[in-house]
């Protein structure tokens, strides 16, 4: 019988896969470290927080799983501020041809004991799961998706156990996962009844193929990831974290700077825009675990993301 997942993985990961062939979502697609430098700068506003809740450790380690091209590694490399980045560490993790990139440590696992934060940006999404068509029998669909027949879903626990033993590797700090996904409420409600599995190519949404030449995702059960790795967490959206973490994006008002600086400015605001679009970017999942730190230290009290 055919395995939907096993194929999917295969597509991926094996000999020859879209990963392992060294694709990255550049040649693809577009990801929120690709926009520009605004969300590593966030990114360094919370691990400025983490910092501070463990008392300016001698190491704080960045550590940016599933790092696809290094876009995000080598920005919080080279924007942190200097009380942090002569005590900051920067590691990439990826399966795919590690690359090489300054001030930056690239390996294919996440390090066993990680002191201030790891983040899986647009990770959990590539990770391949079972693919079905309801009615069916299995215990997280039951608890997280309820499938009614001719409906089609993609069955989270791979995810959740990828996530768990990400956040079991932060000994102190925080874990933070970024991506598109969907909650209970509207999981249930039928809103996803067609499932999410997809294909990109070269730009484009396309028909899945599993022979390697396309990325295949589907969106992420971020509750069930959270509730699987356990501890304090808070799950809130791209927008509302980034406004939380300084990035609101305003340009200078014209007239009264000079005009280069200006529309330095405006082109800042246009990016940070499209990190906190509603239904694009802004509208992905924020999910942050505290380790030994409360997550209110990291973040203000938000709404609970609702995509
Ligand atoms: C959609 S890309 C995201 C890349 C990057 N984080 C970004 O947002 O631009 C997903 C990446 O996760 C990597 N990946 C998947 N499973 C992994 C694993 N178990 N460990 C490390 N990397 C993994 C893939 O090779 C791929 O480069």
């Amino acid at each position: 019988m055919v395995d939907p997942e096993a194929l999917w993985r295969e597509a991926l990961y094996g000999p020859g896969g879209f990963f392992t062939r060294g694709a990255v979502p550049a040649d693809h697609f577009c990801t929120a470290p690709l926009v520009g430098p605004e969300l590593a700068e966030a990114l360094l506003v919370l691990l400025d927080r983490v910092d501070s809740a463990l008392g300016r450790p001698d190491r704080i380690d960045f550590v940016d799983v599933g790092a696809g091209g290094g876009e995000l590694s080598a920005s919080v490399r080279s924007l942190a501020p200097p009380h942090l980045a002569r005590r900051l560490v920067v590691t990439a993790v990826d399966v795919g041809p590690a690359r090489s990139l300054p001030g930056v440590v690239w390996t294919s696992e996440p390090p066993r004991s990680v002191r201030g934060l790891l983040v899986g940006h647009e990770w959990l999404d590539a990770i391949p799961c079972p693919l079905v068509e309801g009615p069916c029998d299995d215990p997280w669909l039951a608890r997280w998706w309820p499938v009614r027949a001719g409906e089609r879903a993609e069955v989270g626990e791979p995810r959740d156990r990828a996530w768990a033993d990400a956040v079991s590797r932060v000994a102190a700090g925080a874990a933070l996962a970024v991506d598109y996904g969907h909650v209970l409420a509207d999981r249930a409600a039928g809103r996803y009844a067609a499932g999410t599995f997809a294909a990109y190519r070269g730009g484009r949404r396309v028909e899945p193929v599993f022979d390697g030449s396309c990325d295949l995702t589907a969106h992420v059960a971020l509750d069930a990831c959270g509730a699987a790795a356990g501890g304090g967490f808070a799950l809130v959206s791209q927008r509302d974290a980034l406004a939380a973490l300084g990035l609101t994006g305003a340009p200078g008002a014209a007239g009264r700077v000079d005009p280069a600086d200006w529309l330095a400015s405006a082109e800042r605001a246009s990016r940070i825009a499209e990190l906190r679009a509603v239904g694009g970017l802004g509208s992905f999942g924020w999910l942050l675990h505290g380790v030994g730190v409360p997550v209110s230290s990291l973040l203000p009290p938000l709404p609970p993301w609702r995509p």
